[in-house]
């Protein structure tokens, strides 16, 4: 069945743009080989949009993606308004303010080891062997978005944090749909021992948790998860978090597959989900052609996924494996003899689409390999 889709796409800053096109090249040759028509519609966001129109989050950025059935969106951030903490403007808000417009109250970001990439893990291969979970962050609410405010004196500050049942059950209710279909064990991430928030959230999840007497509930406060996730990574199916321990420990748990660069994530919420790899804007990289663009890659497949073109998605996952398994990699996994950016999108567009002659003449791609040294 031939599917028409409006995609929105935000490429954003620093290395977004370069390997948002890798994902656009890997879906156009997904779209010609099942017969599918995706339309893109490009819109700005971040510091590419303050540059370009004043705000981080124009208007009309915000009318396109309500209007897509799906948004890919690359990575937002500039150097110059980091150490900036008086800037009223920020790219982040771009970010911030796309999530909460869209009610995008889930994130969604996989864990996935690849054998052929242990080496590059700071944890030991015995460790990291057969790790495979999934963290369920709120990101609409907590912290994030509670009321800030700074005294006249620039001495005190404080930021709300706080949580309602309801928003704690909508992403409680993916975290263990999601659980049904994996292992089966979902842990809260929480500090109930400290704040009234985390006892909020154990006791809406726990009652939740009668709805699926299938899934195994367990509870771990955020410092011992944070322990826990290097320790013994494999203990983990599903886990659910608030906004701000969901942020920080995905950053943690990112590493374990040896490259940031790797992983994807999907927001969701009601209507139009986003999907966005994990990293950053990455500007030392920007323009060079040597970003990692699996990350980015591996989002257009949760958004096949989205779509329910499960066959699609696959084929997209399968040939991801098939470049790192044969060390088609760029250089943030293979420093001198590495690939560039738009190499790696082309060889798994080939791949999709069966250019590639009896799929691993490894002589021909060889060719391809970068010169830089
Ligand atoms: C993320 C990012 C964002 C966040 C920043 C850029 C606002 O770190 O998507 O994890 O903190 O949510
Ligand atoms: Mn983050």
């Amino acid at each position: 069945m031939s599917l028409k889709k409006n995609i929105a796409v935000i490429e954003g800053d620093g290395i977004g743009p370069e390997v948002t096109k890798q994902s656009v090249k890997v879906l156009n040759a997904i779209a010609e080989q099942f017969g599918h028509e995706f339309d893109y519609k490009y819109c700005l966001l971040g510091a590419d949009a303050i540059d370009k129109t004043g705000t981080p989050l124009p208007e009309e950025t915000v009318d396109i993606c309500l209007d897509s059935d799906a948004i890919l969106f690359g990575a937002i951030g500039h150097p110059k308004y980091d150490n900036d903490p008086t800037a009223k403007v920020r790219p982040e808000q771009g970010l911030l303010g796309i999530r909460k417009a869209l009610q995008l109250f889930a994130n969604i970001r996989p864990i996935t080891t690849y054998s052929s990439l242990h080496h590059l893990s700071p944890l030991k291969t015995k460790n990291i062997e057969g790790v495979d979970f999934i963290i369920f962050r709120e990101l609409t609410g907590g912290i994030y978005f509670g009321k800030k405010e700074i005294n006249a004196e620039q001495t005190i500050a404080s930021d709300d944090c706080t949580y309602t049942k309801e928003e704690i059950e909508r992403v409680a209710h993916l975290a263990f749909q999601s659980a049904q279909t994996r292992k089966k064990k979902l842990t809260l991430v929480d500090k109930a021992n400290v704040l009234e928030t985390s006892r909020l959230w154990r006791k809406v999840v726990k009652d939740l948790a009668a709805q699926y007497p299938d899934v195994a509930l367990d509870f771990l406060f955020v410092d011992n998860a944070a322990m826990q996730i290097i320790l013994n990574p494999k203990q983990f199916d599903v886990i659910l978090t608030e906004n701000m321990f969901g942020d920080i420990i995905s950053d943690e748990a990112s590493v374990i597959s040896g490259s940031l660069g790797l992983l994807p994530s999907a927001s969701v919420g009601n209507k139009t989900a986003l999907f966005e790899p994990i990293h950053g804007s990455y500007p030392q990289a920007t323009g060079k052609d040597i970003a990692n663009p699996i990350g980015s890659i591996l989002s257009a497949a949760m958004l096949l996924d989205y779509f329910e073109l499960r066959e699609e998605a696959a084929l997209v996952r399968e040939a991801v494996e098939w470049t790192l398994t044969n060390q088609f990699v760029t250089k943030d996994i293979e420093p001198i003899n590495f690939y560039f950016t738009s190499t790696i999108g082309e060889l798994i567009s080939d791949y999709i689409g069966n250019k590639i002659p009896g799929r691993l003449n490894k002589e021909n791609i060889e060719l391809r390999k970068s010169t830089i040294i």
